[in-house]
């Protein structure tokens, strides 16, 4: 494979690949996210929706995203540029995507901070026999935090730029190859611990029978609008991991492999958190905090809860490091690109500015901050991380996405298209229904996607 010359980089092995793709579709998405959203929208129902919008938008997706790397081996700017026949506005969809990871990483990483800080509080025992009003108030006092906040974002950051400061064999691959395996180690650990609950069985009664009354419109809507943030789809970083992929690698079986772990995670990290809720008789809508306060919480009561609580932040602490790692490597990887700036020049500067511009990011729950709810003198109603990952999650994402799918069902010229799909693969035959999928189903998903969220199709009573 690579014999040194290329000075992009390319991934050592098809397993390479699926480790640092999956790692950087696994994430907080997945483990802190899913879990509550799920529990918000009542359950059952709402995760046969969001498994039924992975598999019909975010994976023909995924796979174009992949292919428009692979075909063109750069990363989003140039990939547009560089495809036969792309009129030049495509590159704006390369920009938008490196944007859109710029901001992304930049709040991300303040949660991520907040993952690395929970693991040495598990550790040094400070939840071991805390009264649930003391551990609750620990959160309050973690967002609350100047200091908190900023060094352990500044931290995550740092391990983030290092990593990718290696390459993308010795750095991105290695780290994938060393995070993943370890964090399905975790999960089956606390999985196994899970089955034991008391809880287990409401869990699982409550996670998979549908149960129709408890979902809206708009909790089908933000199924499809998270399976883009879980699947990393829609700002170029599917794009750009498949931009260092030899020219045979199986693209479909691959894409496929990455969005089943990706749903197995999510899934797996609710069989591990319900059971403890559900056996402690708190609520599984408990919001943001179901993560950082309600486990903390049970895990308290429990025998050996200081050990499982650590093996469980570390988890979510690994599953964010190797999220972070793509949404840097996105943004890196064009300054080396279209630039031809050195890797650990763009890694270290590009590293830098993100860290700068996560600092309101990591101010937001500060009181008094100027960075909390109204910030901009009241402009916006929200505090600054809220915005931008509102801006992200529902606008950004969704909108590259859709980008991508036209671009590639449309824009593409045909015979790259389809001997790129088919190329090494098993399933070149159902080429025809994939492209089915790009070119109608998913844009047609995202476009009622946008006119919900701007209250169209309840101004024309559809919804
Ligand atoms: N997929 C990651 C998660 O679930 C987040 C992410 C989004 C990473 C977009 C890269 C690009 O947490």
């Amino acid at each position: 494979m690579s014999n040194g010359s290329t000075s992009r980089g390319e991934w050592g092995s098809k397993l390479g690949f699926i480790l640092a793709a999956a790692g950087s579709a696994v994430g907080l998405g997945n483990i802190w996210k899913f879990p509550y959203i799920t529990g918000h929208h009542g359950g059952g129902l709402f995760v046969i929706i969001y498994l039924i919008c992975i598999a019909l938008v975010g994976l023909p997706i995924m796979i174009g995203e992949v292919i428009v790397g692979r075909a063109t081996q750069s990363s989003p700017v140039g990939a547009f540029k560089t495809i036969p026949g792309a009129a030049p506005v495509w590159q704006l969809v390369g920009w938008m995507g490196v944007l859109t990871g710029f901001i992304i990483l930049s709040y991300y990483s303040v949660v991520a901070g907040w993952s690395m800080h929970y693991t040495w509080l598990s550790i040094s025992g400070a939840f071991s026999g805390a009264s649930p009003d003391q551990i609750a108030s620990t959160f309050g006092g973690v967002v609350s935090s100047t200091g908190i906040n900023l060094g352990w974002h500044v931290a995550f950051m740092v391990i983030t730029v290092g990593i990718v400061v290696g390459g993308v064999s010795k750095g991105i691959e290695n780290a994938a190859k060393i995070l993943m395996p370890a964090l399905m180690v975790l999960m089956l650990i606390l999985f196994v611990d899970a089955l034991f609950q008391k809880g287990f069985g409401q869990a699982f009664t409550f996670l998979f029978k549908p149960s129709p009354e408890k979902l809206s419109a708009a909790g089908v809507l933000e199924a499809l609008g998270h399976s883009f943030f879980t699947l990393s789809l829609g700002m170029g970083a599917m794009l750009t991991y498949g931009s260092y992929l030899s020219k045979n690698t199986d693209v479909v079986s691959s894409s496929a492999l990455v969005s089943i772990m990706d749903t197995g995670v999510a899934l797996l990290a609710c069989l591990i958190l319900f059971p403890i809720i559900f056996t402690f008789g708190m609520a599984p809508e408990a919001g943001p905090g179901l993560v950082f306060k309600s486990i903390p919480i049970a895990l308290s009561q429990m025998t050996g809860g200081r050990l499982l609580a650590t093996l469980f932040f570390v988890l979510l602490f690994f599953a964010a490091l190797s999220s972070g790692i793509s949404l840097l490597e996105v943004v890196a990887a064009t300054l080396i690109d279209q630039m031809k700036v050195k890797r650990s020049t763009a890694a270290i500067a590009m590293g830098a500015v993100i860290t700068l511009f996560g600092v309101p990011s990591a101010l937001s729950n500060v009181p008094g901050s100027i960075f909390g709810a109204g910030w901009m003198g009241g402009l916006f109603e929200k505090n600054f991380f809220d915005s931008f990952d509102w801006l992200a999650s529902n606008v950004l994402l969704p909108l590259g996405g859709l980008l991508v799918a036209i671009f590639v069902g449309w824009a593409m010229p045909e015979q790259v298209r389809r001997e790129e799909f088919s190329r090494g693969s098993r399933f070149a035959s159902q080429y025809p229904f994939w492209l089915l999928f790009v070119r109608f189903v998913a844009p047609a998903g995202i476009i009622v996607l946008f006119l919900y969220s701007a209250g169209i199709l309840k101004m024309i009573g559809l919804v």
